[in-house]
């Protein structure tokens, strides 16, 4: 049984009556046996606990890490949180989705970018006396976040001797810069773990220290994605589009658009488009990640989507109930009277499903991901959803999803110049 936050419509990716660019029967049946060999491997491999960012969520050592680590940090306002990509991005979507304005701490983020103005919008937000920074960087060595990171030590070490107090470093426990300063200066440390990489590590110590500094229940996250890994009919939902997004690239539809109707999935957008470009972008193959967001982009993409060349599928992501929602009334404008009673959950949901109505009218695959509510057990489904999903897709590519040769080359050409 399923008792997930979560439902997928794909029909609409399918072809049915209309003519248009869904998936073809044909291409269903062409690819059949070699999608259903590949997914039941990769189901093999998760029944034999190969992939660490699921086996991990079962230990409760990250959360009590987590807990006593910010159990010390009680005196500080704001925690900064200071890392790039995979150090970066879960940390970002978990805040968006449920940051508060009377939160227990604000949080920051920097060290995404080598932008100086950066750095300065960050030091005018906050008080460096009353601030932690989160160094972020399961290699230790990552050149964005060490810059940013040397830099703020220097400005805390203005302040106080004791500046190490206002650092702690969630890294490798085996190896690296990160480590070995911890180790000369004391600082706090949280580890990343050795099997989980960047882009899959948001529910470990990456994106749980910032998620409990303002209050979301980590055990919830954590379990509900451990939960939903094991639940034959939620695995299903990552099968159905995992398989569909290969049937559609066979196709040569190759760029999937996550089109998220929520601004408290903005940044999980951003999560999903660096997962699925660095897990499946290799070998001259994968499909290509594009965020959108609704309704804005209906003024802005929504054109192209319907009537451009046909690149793209859309998944539509919509949230049923908001705790958050504004009744319209004593509506005193004559032509806006239509509105009187409408709320804006119910405006928003309603623009979702005209989106998706409309791409199926013009013959573009799309389908619908809908949340009950956006909870810490949804987003915890939401995480581990797209996390199978490229896993799966992994496979039927045969690419090695883990990896990311191609963002190497880059990083030494810089490390290489500076070093002249
Ligand atoms: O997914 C990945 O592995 C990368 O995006 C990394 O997270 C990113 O390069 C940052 O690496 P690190 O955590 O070592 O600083």
């Amino acid at each position: 049984m399923n008792n997930s936050s979560l439902s997928l419509s794909i029909s609409s990716l399918y072809q049915s009556q209309q003519a248009g660019h869904f998936i073809k029967n044909e291409t269903v049946q062409g690819l059949a046996e070699e999608i259903s060999g590949k997914l039941a491997k990769t189901d093999q491999k998760i029944e034999a606990k190969k992939y660490d960012f699921i086996e991990e969520l079962r230990s409760e050592r990250y959360l009590t890490q987590v807990e006593t680590t910010l159990d010390n940090l009680k005196w500080a306002e704001s925690l900064v949180v200071i890392g790039i990509g995979g150090s970066d991005l879960g940390g970002r979507a978990l805040i968006e989705a449920f940051y508060q304005q009377d939160a227990a701490m604000k949080v920051l983020f920097v060290g995404d970018t080598t932008d100086p103005v950066s750095l300065k919008r960050l030091l005018d937000q906050i008080n460096l006396n009353k601030t932690v920074f989160n160094v972020v960087s399961k290699s230790g060595g990552t050149l964005e976040t060490l810059s940013t990171y040397v830099f703020f030590k220097a400005q805390v070490k203005k302040i106080t001797a004791n500046w190490a107090k206002h650092f702690v470093f969630t890294t490798s426990s085996v190896s690296g810069i990160l480590k070995e300063e911890a180790e000369r200066h004391s600082v706090m440390v949280l580890p990343v773990p050795e099997g989980v990489g960047g882009r899959f590590s948001v529910l470990t110590p990456v994106g749980l220290l910032p998620a409990l500094a303002i209050g979301i229940d980590i055990k919830k996250l954590t379990s509900s994605a451990y939960e939903f890994s094991q639940n034959s009919d939620s695995r299903m939902m990552a099968k159905d589009l995992a398989k569909a997004y290969y049937e559609l690239f066979h196709q040569n539809i190759k760029i999937a658009v996550m089109m998220t109707y929520s601004v408290q999935l903005q940044e999980f957008a951003r999560w999903y488009r660096q997962l699925f470009a660095e897990s499946l972008g290799k070998n001259d193959t994968g499909i290509l990640p594009i965020k959108a967001w609704g309704p804005a982009d209906q003024h802005s993409q929504l054109q192209f989507y319907n009537e451009g060349t046909p690149l793209q599928s859309v998944l539509i992501i919509k949230v049923e109930n908001r705790q958050d929602n504004f009744v319209l009334s004593d509506i005193d404008v004559p032509e806006a009277q239509y509105l009187e009673g409408k709320d804006f959950n119910q405006l928003i949901n309603l623009e979702a499903e005209a989106t998706a109505t409309s791409l199926t009218n013009h013959g573009r695959p799309n389908a619908l991901l809908s949340i009950s509510e956006l909870d810490e057990k949804a987003l915890g489904e939401l995480f581990m959803l797209f996390e199978l999903t490229v896993v799966y897709l992994a496979d039927l590519f045969e690419v090695n999803g883990f990896d990311q040769p191609g963002v190497e080359e880059s990083k030494k050409l810089v490390n290489q110049a500076l070093s002249k």
